[in-house]
């Protein structure tokens, strides 16, 4: 049966990780409770629910968001992507086989948002945008170095309470070199 809508809900269809969830929603209830309390995705977390931890990251559309701040009705119709949708079968993503080399965390509970940024950073740097400590920002120098400061800066919104950032930085640039090189074999 068709979820019902009405002046305070609305019968959504959500894109999740390559499936199609329909639910109704309050208008209020953010991506991040309709995630965890209604589909029992609740790999992604929350951690501030105020947009300031970066837990709670998942990708729309390729992009990163903080599911808090972000309404489930405004989700329909966009791709999201959680942590559950990372791996493929049995085999890791790179980002979280990364993290799972170098002990990219410790309690795991900010792992799903750094993950889930760590992919977006990657794709962002490869496709030559700057970020607030690039020294070069124009168009023509192409992607900066992804030193150690850049991959701070640009993973600045996930916190870790446990501070495991030495090894995520690690994990995030083995990732990042890993990619590369992928993105290389395939254009060769
Ligand atoms: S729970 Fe969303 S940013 Fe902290
Ligand atoms: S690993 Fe515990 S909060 Fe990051």
């Amino acid at each position: 049966m068709a979820p019902a809508s009405s002046s305070t809900h609305s019968a959504i269809t959500l894109n999740i990780n390559g499936e199609k969830y329909p639910l109704s929603v309050d208008h209020r209830t953010t991506l991040l409770d309709a995630l965890r309390e209604r589909l029992d995705l609740t790999g992604t977390k929350k951690g501030c629910d105020q947009g300031q931890c970066g837990a709670c990251t998942v990708l729309i559309d390729g992009r990163r968001a903080v599911s808090c701040l972000h309404l489930a009705v405004a989700a329909e119709g966009r791709e999201i992507t959680t942590i559950e949708g990372m791996a493929e079968g049995d085999r890791l993503h790179p980002v979280q086989q990364a993290f799972l080399d170098l002990d990219g965390y410790q309690c795991g509970y900010c792992t799903p948002g750094q993950i889930c940024s760590a992919v977006a950073v990657i794709e962002e740097h490869a496709a030559g945008w700057p970020s607030a400590v690039t020294d070069d920002v124009r168009p023509e120098a192409g992607p900066p170095p992804l030193t150690a400061e850049e991959i701070r800066e640009r993973m600045s919104g996930n916190l870790c309470r446990c501070g495991a950032y030495v090894s995520i930085v690690q994990a995030v640039a083995r990732a990042a070199e890993a990619h590369e090189e992928t993105t290389k074999e395939a254009s060769a």
